[in-house]
């Protein structure tokens, strides 16, 4: 079987479907909880603050990355938490600046060092393309690959839990598993009503790769949605709360961000309802393909930059 892991993936999935399990299981047996602290853009004492509350309500899963710089504030804070180590779930990423292989083994050093912390329980490549190349050069395909080689390297000497990519299309990840040792047990990818991915999570399924959800807000502007509002003043809950349900019930992670102690605790409070179909499917059928943050995917031409947040600009990775 070596580094081929084999897993209660079904067994994982099956217990995922009821309302009350917080937690998935990836491909590799690792626990992961379906509720993790999104940390793009908080920075300084405010993230310190953020993750220390949400330690303190019970998230165990922090999202960051090298690219959001706020690592060392994190590490801060869950010192002072004083949660154990192996009771928190611990997730960064290899930026684009930092692909290659001895780049990649050098910054997840820094990673560590930085977090104040001895592994990492989950390290994505964060983005399938590498900076200073042209988006279609075939060298993107080379350094991601070889970063991975080094993930691989990093995973079998413990430094990191589970390995795992994001951003990546279904084309990039049929590419990664053809020369894969270890498969990647996550995609990070933008998920929320409208960006379902229905054909991405199908084939991560199939392949036993875990979705984690990010942006699961519309980067805050599904907010105000009719139709989320709708089902929110319906059920006596937010509209947060009913995209996050949303994501929950598509047996994903989902990764809000907040800075704010009291949306904090909102944000966590979607483990004692569920959805109706018919409420899935309203909020299923809200579906454009639209992306509030980056599309990498090439075939998405009108992915429109949009969002006053982030200024994305579209960019298409070969
Ligand atoms: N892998 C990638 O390339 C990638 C890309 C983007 C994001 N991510 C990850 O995913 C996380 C979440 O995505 P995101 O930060 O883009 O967007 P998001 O979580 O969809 O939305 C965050 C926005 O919603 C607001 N908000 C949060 N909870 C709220 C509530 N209950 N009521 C009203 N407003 C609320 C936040 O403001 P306040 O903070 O002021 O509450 C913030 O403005 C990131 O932080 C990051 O960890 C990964």
């Amino acid at each position: 079987m070596g580094d081929h892991l084999v897993i209660n993936w079904q067994a994982g999935m099956a217990a995922a479907s009821s309302s009350t399990h917080h937690h998935l299981v990836l491909n590799n047996s690792v626990k992961i909880a379906r509720l993790g602290l999104g940390t793009f853009r908080s920075k300084g004492e405010e993230v310190k603050s953020a993750v220390l509350h949400a330690l303190r309500s019970g998230y165990s899963q922090i999202d960051t990355a090298s690219v959001y710089r706020n690592e060392v504030e994190i590490g801060q804070a869950l010192k002072e938490s004083g949660v154990a180590r192996e009771n928190i779930f611990l997730t960064s990423k290899v930026s684009p600046y930092e692909q290659g292989y001895d780049n990649a083994i050098e910054a997840v050093g820094q990673i560590l060092e930085r977090l104040g912390t001895e592994y990492l329980d989950l390290c994505l490549i964060h983005w399938p393309g590498a900076a200073k190349l042209e988006l279609r050069s075939e060298k993107n395909k080379e350094l991601r690959h070889e970063t991975w080689r080094a993930l691989e390297r990093l995973y079998l000497e413990k430094k990191c839990r589970a390995i795992g990519v994001s951003n990546f299309t279904q084309q990039h990840l049929e590419c990664l598993l053809s020369v894969c040792a270890v498969r990647p047990s996550v995609n990070q990818v933008e998920m929320h009503p409208y960006l379902i991915q229905k054909p991405l999570r199908e084939y991560c399924q199939r392949n036993e790769i875990l979705v984690q959800a990010y942006s699961p807000l519309g980067v805050g502007n599904l907010l105000a949605d009719p139709v989320v509002c709708d089902i929110a003043s319906l059920r006596k809950r937010t509209p947060a709360q009913i995209l996050l349900r949303w994501g929950v019930q598509h047996n994903v992670v989902v990764l809000p961000k907040s800075v704010k102690k009291e949306r904090i605790q909102e944000n966590a409070a979607i483990f004692d309802f569920v959805l109706s179909d018919e409420e899935m499917d309203r909020l299923d059928g809200l579906d454009q393909s639209h992306h509030f943050c980056w599309s990498p995917n090439e075939d998405v031409d009108q992915c429109r930059p949009l969002n006053i947040h982030t200024g994305i600009t579209l960019m298409r990775v070969v």
